[in-house]
């Protein structure tokens, strides 16, 4: 794992892929994040994301994540289109503490659904995790009844590893949710 203190010096350097821009986000983002976010279609498929989108929320998580980002600890990141220079979704590794895996999450607003978006960056996500973040493993958890989420990860190498029930008090109560885990040694690399 790189040292803390090495990566903490640095501005995060955007993540480059062919057609997506994966950044650091901006207070200026806050806007776009609560419009895409706070669509029930994008939030309801999430943990995380209330519905309705309450007003200022944006601004604060924005504004939480650039301490981890900039320690190195976590990359939590706005996803841009290359050709257009908007904001369309946004893409998380948060390390579980201690050690050396973390979670994946994701969204994408959706009018851009269905063009491989999220799949482009998650592949870059598991790169920069393996080689900026020095991970070894990332997780990722789908509720049951999101295929396309799921269909995400098994095109990133994402194995299945079980089933399980959860309290999401943001989505009501509990839930079935699948599990998978990525590891990034060398033989499971891209
Ligand atoms: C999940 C999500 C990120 C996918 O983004 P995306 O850019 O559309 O994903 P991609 O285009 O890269 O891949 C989607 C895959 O799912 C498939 N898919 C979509 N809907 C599907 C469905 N109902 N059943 C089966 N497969 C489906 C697509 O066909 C595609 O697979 P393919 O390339 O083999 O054809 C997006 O739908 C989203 O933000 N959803 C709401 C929030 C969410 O679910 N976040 C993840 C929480 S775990």
């Amino acid at each position: 794992m790189p040292t803390i203190g090495a990566e903490a010096a640095a501005p995060f350097r955007p993540i480059e892929t062919t057609r997506l821009i994966l950044r650091r986000l901006e207070v200026t983002d806050s806007r776009a994040v609560e419009h895409l976010a706070g669509a029930v279609e994008v939030a309801r498929m999430t943990a995380n994301v209330p519905h309705p989108y309450p007003s200022g929320l944006a601004e604060r998580w924005i504004r939480s994540t650039h301490g981890p980002l900039e320690a190195g600890t976590s990359a939590q990141l706005g996803i841009v289109l290359k050709a257009e220079g908007f904001l369309v979704g946004a893409i998380a590794l948060v390390r579980d503490p201690p050690g050396t895996g973390a979670q994946i999450g994701y969204w994408l607003g959706v009018p851009w659904w269905g063009n491989g978006y999220m799949t482009e960056a998650v592949g870059a996500m598991l790169d920069h995790g393996r080689t900026a973040l020095g991970l070894d493993h990332v997780s990722a958890q789908v509720f049951v009844g999101n295929p396309a989420s799921a269909r995400v990860l098994e095109k990133t190498g994402f194995e299945f590893v079980g089933e399980t029930e959860q309290d999401f008090p943001l989505r009501g109560g509990r839930r079935r949710v699948k599990r998978f885990e990525r590891r990034l040694t060398p033989a499971w690399s891209r």
